[in-house]
């Protein structure tokens, strides 16, 4: 029954207005789920994507908010949930395509972590989309969906197991071990700044725009590394652990010892010197966490699996089969929460249509189901 609360002036008056029984159909475990239709909305690229048994991806589309948000140096919550309002329903009519609405076995969408208001505009239309659709709605953390970008294409997984699955983006870093898609044990994390922020913060403190990684890494191509050196940060009886904020100090007491404006060859030094201070400290632990865990394989996900230089260290310097996420699904994507969501339905068969919340925060740890 549905009970009504309204306000009278004599105090709540609670009216059951209907007496409904909502015949919700329980899923048949035996139907296939294959056809995942995902949206992802948690920053500012509003996202949605077609994606058949977890991996093969029939549609994508994005519409980036980058360079509304690049005007003010990051991103702007209350004007990234406006746009997601404006690009939603043309994001999905275009992903769908000439495939009918009824061909669709699940809806996915990112609940976190994120914006608040730019994750309830995902999350309110993928809740009205599994309504009116009456199919079931999965939940999908962003961070993990990051990391399952570079599994999508494996179809060996269960013979690489343990991996090591390395997290580094613009909101987490961290290690963990990989037993499985859902199945991860967390290693090391970052105790302050994530690397990507590292990475635009950097930018920032040398003039250059936003999203500061990539600015740093071109600039970093005709700069000295060896320019500056730096001692990359560490956590005390915490060997797999990361600390970005010393060395963002460390950089600006470099460019306050300088005598302004910065030269266009001290600012690539500067960048060159950063970026390789945060690549071998991360290859440091990813080598130590190797030694002590065996790993089959690495994993890596998140947007600055995109740096070039990143990869090329990596695979001089480790060993075992790397995988990256392919070009198109570093940064923020909606195949990759699409592909994810597959396998969440078929491990847990529970339906969030109703329940779903969005989550603005989540610890480093990557879900273990
Ligand atoms: O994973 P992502 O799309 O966002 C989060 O989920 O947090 O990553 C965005 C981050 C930004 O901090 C951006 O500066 C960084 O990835 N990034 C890079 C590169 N491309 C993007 N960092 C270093 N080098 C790059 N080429
Ligand atoms: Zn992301």
């Amino acid at each position: 029954s549905i009970i009504m609360r309204n306000y009278q002036p004599n105090g709540w008056v609670q009216k059951k207005i209907q007496s409904v029984s909502l015949s919700i159909k329980k899923q048949p475990m035996a139907l296939a789920y294959n056809s995942v239709l995902g949206i992802e909305s948690t920053c500012d690229e509003t996202a949605s994507a077609l994606v058949q048994s977890g991996r093969t991806i029939l549609s994508h589309v994005i519409a980036s908010q980058a360079s509304v948000h690049a005007q003010f140096g990051g991103v702007v919550p209350e004007l990234a949930s406006r746009h997601h309002i404006d690009a939603i329903i043309p994001v999905l009519e275009q992903c769908l395509g000439n495939t009918k609405w009824q061909d669709i076995d699940l809806i996915a969408v990112a609940n976190g972590p994120g914006l608040i208001g730019s994750l309830l505009v995902g999350i309110q239309t993928a809740k009205a989309l599994a309504w009116a659709l009456d199919r079931p709605l999965v939940g999908v953390n962003h961070v993990e969906a990051h990391l399952y970008a570079s599994m999508m294409g494996v179809d060996h997984l269960p013979s690489l197991l343990p991996s090591l699955g390395i997290i580094l983006s613009g909101g987490h870093t961290a290690l963990h071990r990989i037993d499985g898609i859902g199945h991860y044990t967390l290693i090391g994390q970052t105790t302050d700044d994530a690397i990507g922020e590292a990475f635009d913060k950097v930018a920032k403190m040398v003039g250059l725009g936003y999203p500061g990684g990539p600015c740093v890494e071109e600039r970093a191509r005709c700069g000295d590394p060896q320019a500056f050196v730096w001692r990359p940060g560490t956590i005390k009886g915490k060997p797999f652990h990361f600390s970005f904020s010393g060395l963002k100090t460390a950089v600006r007491y470099a460019i306050d010892a300088l005598a302004p404006p910065l030269s266009d060859q001290t600012v690539c030094d500067l960048c060159a010197s950063f970026q390789k201070t945060v690549v071998d400290d991360l290859i440091t632990k990813i080598r130590r966490a190797g030694a002590q865990f065996h790993p089959k394989a690495i994993f890596f996900g998140g947007g600055v699996t995109h740096n070039q230089y990143l990869r090329s260290c990596c695979a001089d310097q480790l060993n075992g089969p790397l995988f990256w996420p392919p070009a198109d699904m570093c940064l923020d994507n909606e195949a990759m929460i699409s592909g994810l969501g597959y396998h969440v339905w078929h491990r847990s068969y529970r339906d969030e249509r109703f329940s779903l919340q969005p989550q603005t925060r989540m610890s480093g740890a990557l879900p273990s189901r």
